[in-house]
């Protein structure tokens, strides 16, 4: 997460007490093999979280994935990116109570930390309702500030299939609707891989032939995921980032070969260790989680999951 605003002078948001939200946020996959850093996938897989104005303090509460394990104070990244939104708008964040209730694994390569982001972008936009305009730019911006790159919060936050590119202005998103054919198989293993460390062992630069290479597949794979899925194999190819982070996930990386040797489009989700394949219909998702079941070395759970066509949504509780 890039770093935090410096210290300054921040009012407190006027005629926002006792103020109670509901946020619900959803799973991504980004890259999706070839558009690294750019493509994304919103899945149907959420956190919620009820937040409430109180009179002080911040209290915090944790229920599924992350219970008992991150932290319940301010360095909580969800109070992190709200109060972050909130003095972005020259705010400060009101005492909270926060209730989150996290499905979304965390450290897998299904956007946990940017769907947190999110979530706290939304609390700021739903709590500073009437009072703040956020528009669709501006909570792109203000994740994107926070995660680094915008293609896993563009989709948390607007649903369906992203493209995300940044420019002087600030990060900007396609939004567009997936083929209904495309039915994706997410596979996750029980070890976590650290999107820092997969990161790192990318080059600095890569062959002008790779780079082309990657152009052509990327613009396939939006082709094949809106109108062409018979296509996804051949659009899921890539040379930019899956073959210089395999060292770091030897398992994730052998089950990927054996699943596009079988012909399913499998890639690794987002920094992985996570697996999504885009399979056509519910057949291929099945022989496709068959596989791994007989492959896999260590236990890894076959999540069938929909696009999410709505990304993240805000409303008074
Ligand atoms: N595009 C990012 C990466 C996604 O692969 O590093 C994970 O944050």
């Amino acid at each position: 997460m890039a770093g935090a605003l410096p210290e300054q002078e921040l009012a407190e948001a006027p005629g926002i007490a006792g103020r109670s939200i509901l946020v619900k946020v959803p799973a991504t996959s980004a890259n999706l093999g070839p558009g690294f850093d750019t493509l994304g996938l919103a899945l149907a897989q959420y956190d919620e979280l009820e937040v409430s104005v109180i009179d002080a303090g911040l209290e915090i509460e944790v229920h599924g994935v992350g219970a008992g394990e991150v932290p319940l104070d301010d360095s909580h990244l969800v109070v992190r990116a709200a109060a972050h939104s909130f003095a972005r708008a020259g705010y400060a964040l009101p005492p909270i109570r926060l209730v989150a209730r996290n499905t979304i694994p965390h450290g897998r390569g299904l956007g946990s930390s940017g769907a947190a982001i999110v979530a706290g972008v939304m609390i700021a936009k739903g709590l500073l309702e009437g009072i703040v305009e956020f528009d669709a730019d501006r909570l792109l911006e203000l994740a994107t500030e926070l995660e680094g790159h915008p293609d896993n919060v563009a989709p948390a936050l607007f649903g369906g299939l992203t493209i995300a590119w940044t420019t002087p202005e600030g990060p900007r998103h396609k939004k567009l609707i997936v083929h209904r054919g495309v039915s994706p198989l997410v596979l996750v293993p029980e070890h976590e891989m650290s999107t820092a460390l997969a990161r790192s062992l990318q080059p600095e630069q890569v062959p002008h032939e790779d780079a082309v290479f990657n152009v052509s597949r990327s613009a396939l794979l939006v082709a094949a995921l809106i109108q062409s899925p018979e296509l996804l194999l051949a659009a899921t190819e890539d040379k930019l980032h899956q073959n210089y982070r395999a060292q770091a996930m030897p398992e994730t990386d052998a089950l990927i070969r054996a699943l596009r040797a079988a012909g399913h489009p499998a890639v690794v989700s987002g920094a992985g260790p996570s697996i999504l394949v885009l399979a056509s219909d519910p057949a291929e998702r099945a022989e496709a989680a068959a596989l791994v079941a007989e492959r896999a070395e260590t236990a890894w759970q076959a999540l069938p999951l929909a696009v999410d066509f709505k990304g993240a949504t805000v409303h008074a509780a």
